[in-house]
């Protein structure tokens, strides 16, 4: 229940100053979140896998506020320069958390963050940035309150980075994290994400996920727009019960490694995805001719050398290229000679499967 997450403090808790940084990753799902209602609870489950090599590293520094005004008083740094673009996205995080986190009105605070992957890459800083900036939340109440949990500390920051953007729920912990509710997975559920429990094979805690960079330039739909469009959907309710169908399929890939279900799960999601795009009110295409080149070399590719490698999409053009790393040396060499000429100057990221967030200090 959300009011096992609220902070009640007293005014003279707040009286000290500090500085927190935390690295959080980004993170690719397997079945995706789409479709959402107040205040960010989503649809249908949803799974990721956590990267490690696209990650936010954000740092608050906080002292006591020397105005008397009501309102939340931080600056933001992005890349060291002071950035107005991120203050709308900050301002409305710190209002739908201020319930769960009073003490931010107490403080005034100065927020540095930067990003492993290239700025306006395409790729959705939101998930990593948005759990970066809660994660230093909860150090922040944790100095406070120094008996909290690691696992009640874990738990609210995904609740907290949910509220700021629903992916970010997910960007806490690794290898694989669940968000939303379904009946088979333990203690899954709409508020926040959850380490995966149940067994997972070696072969999905080694998996790569190399980054297509298709097209970098800003979203056209931005995902807060998309996730709306699916109420009233005339797909909607199959689309959840599709997630629903999925992550029990998903559950006993997990368990037993096998790749080709693998594939045919998490392309089948991509590609739903975007089939929710294609035919929502109004309507609207993310895919690029590039994408399509690419997912039909990847097909072919596949077909000719048994390799199990896949593809995913988010909201976007990019393409996100899975393999198990038994067959990485061949997928590598796949991508540079057939793949990457298809992106943007020629840009990719490779990444892997990670296991969360990092205090640095
Ligand atoms: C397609 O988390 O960006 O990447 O909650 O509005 O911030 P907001 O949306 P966001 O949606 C991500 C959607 C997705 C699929 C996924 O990551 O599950």
């Amino acid at each position: 229940m959300e009011k096992n997450f609220i902070f009640n403090l007293s005014s003279e808790d707040t009286k000290a100053s500090g500085s927190v940084t935390w690295q959080s990753p980004s993170n690719i799902a397997l079945i995706k979140y789409w479709g959402k209602t107040d205040p960010q609870i989503p649809k249908n489950v949803s799974v990721s896998f956590t990267l490690s090599n696209c990650n936010t590293q954000t740092t608050v520094r906080y002292s006591p506020k020397m105005s008397s005004s009501d309102g939340f008083d931080f600056k933001v740094f992005f890349d060291e320069k002071e950035n107005q673009n991120f203050r709308p996205k900050i301002e409305q995080f710190f209002e739908r958390v201020v319930e769960y986190v009073p003490f931010i009105r107490n403080f005034q605070f100065e927020i540095h963050t930067e990003n492993s992957f290239p700025h306006s890459s395409g790729i959705a800083s939101s998930a990593s940035g948005m759990s970066a900036l809660a994660l230093c939340l909860m150090s922040i109440q944790k100095s406070i309150d120094p008996q909290l949990s690691e696992s009640e500390f874990n738990q609210k920051a995904s609740f907290l980075a949910r509220l700021g953007s629903g992916s970010a729920a997910r960007s806490i912990e690794g290898p694989v994290v669940v968000w939303g509710q379904h009946p088979s997975v333990y203690k899954s559920n709409d508020l926040y994400g959850t380490k995966y429990s149940g067994e997972i094979h070696d072969v999905f805690t080694s998996f790569h996920d190399t980054i297509l960079l298709v097209d970098k330039g800003e979203k056209k739909v931005s995902s807060t727009l998309g996730h709306k469009l699916m109420l009233g959907h005339p797909f909607a309710e199959s689309r959840f019960e599709q997630a629903k169908d999925n992550m029990s399929r998903l559950i006993a890939i997990l368990k037993n490694g096998e790749l080709d279900s693998f594939i045919d799960v998490v392309e089948r999601e991509a590609l739903s995805l975007h089939a929710m795009m294609m035919t929502s009110d109004p309507y609207f295409i993310l895919m690029k001719p590039n994408t399509l080149e690419i997912i039909n070399r990847i097909w072919n590719f596949r077909k000719l050398s048994g390799f199990h490698i896949c593809f995913t999409l988010d909201a976007g053009a990019n393409v996100h290229v899975l393999y198990p790393d038994k067959d990485k040396n061949a997928a590598v060499e796949f991508i540079k000679k057939e793949l990457v000429s298809f992106c943007q100057n020629g840009q990719f990221i490779e990444d892997t499967v990670g296991n969360g967030a990092k205090l640095l200090h």
